[in-house]
């Protein structure tokens, strides 16, 4: 599969509520690799395995959740086009200059109908992840720092108007849908897992009267072992975790959820599986939701569905 217009999650920038408490957190215990700070007191970070300057971004504010979320696109030329292909279907877009975010190109930012502010960027500088390019090996001493995830995978965000949002993203940004949740009108969506990529999700939404909310980032590891051990981690740590170890149904994830010192929802996950743009999308109704959400207990986890930053 050719891979062009929109590539991947590139960065997301949370709010936490004390900067300190959360470096500590996203570099000990998470074990991301710290890249640089702004004048803006911005702490960028980014995984071991990503190549790109900086996946993660925390600020300090009075209230937990998400700034925006950034997605990379192939070149400067697709920003371009589809800058102009938003404006074309009614999306209003600004461009934010090169060099606001550390080592990033301009930016092209809107709002999404959910009420997320979503960004699209092409150029952002390549660090690499601690190992050549010629005759690298399989890991570096930065993969067995803390829980040491491999990269930013994806978002769920909790928003109004998915019906909306879904239609900008497949028509205009060239995303395909992977699954779906259906209310029990059997009709109406109310979750949506969409892709650019050959994951099973890039990016996700769910029905929700707040705007602009954050349900997780999620962050690859390599392994079922691995999640296990991030497991381990997150009770040395005494991390407050929300579900897991265990698998979705949908996407097939297998998964831990648990919860940032500010109350920010992640999620350490292996898995999944590889659709490509011709999949036929998947639905799970509502009635079998809980198999969807946790597959072994088949249980609706009230957290998990309302607890949102
Ligand atoms: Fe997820």
């Amino acid at each position: 599969m050719a891979m062009t217009g929109v590539l991947r999650p590139g960065h997301a920038q949370i709010r936490v509520l004390n900067l300190e408490e959360s470096i500590k957190f996203y570099r000990d215990v998470m074990g991301l690799i710290e890249t640089g700070r702004d004048d803006q007191g911005r702490v960028y970070f980014k995984c071991w395995d990503e190549q790109d300057h900086s996946s993660y971004i925390i600020r300090e504010a009075p209230q937990a959740g998400v700034d925006f979320i950034g997605f990379r696109v192939l070149d400067e030329a697709t920003l371009e086009s589809l800058e102009s292909d938003l404006n074309a279907y009614g999306v209003e877009t600004r461009r934010l200059p090169a060099g606001d975010l550390l080592e990033t190109g301009e930016r092209v930012r809107f709002t999404l109908p959910s009420g997320h502010e979503f960004e699209l960027f092409a150029t952002k500088t390549k660090v690499g992840n601690g190992m050549p390019l010629t005759n690298p090996g399989p890991w570096c001493a930065d993969a067995e720092k803390g829980i040491s995830p491999i990269r930013f995978d994806h978002a769920l965000l909790y928003g109004p108007n998915i019906a909306d949002v879904k239609k900008i993203f497949v028509d205009v940004l060239g995303f395909f849908m992977v699954e779906r949740v259906i209310a029990e009108d059997n009709t109406t969506e109310v979750g949506i897992w969409l892709s650019c990529s050959h994951k099973v999700h890039d990016i996700a939404f769910v029905e929700h009267p707040e705007p602009g909310k954050l349900h997780h980032c999620s962050f690859l590891m390599e392994s079922w072992e691995r999640v296990l051990r991030g497991g381990d981690i997150m009770s040395m740590n005494k991390v407050e975790v929300d579900i897991g170890p265990t698998r979705h149904g949908i996407t097939r994830g297998c998964t831990i959820y648990a919860w940032d010192p500010s109350g920010n929802r992640f999620e350490t996950f292996m898995g999944g599986y590889h659709p490509y743009p011709d999949y036929e999308c998947l639905t799970w109704t509502m009635d079998n939701f809980g198999q969807g959400l946790d597959y072994p207990q088949r249980k609706l986890h009230e957290s998990f569905l309302t607890i949102v930053s």
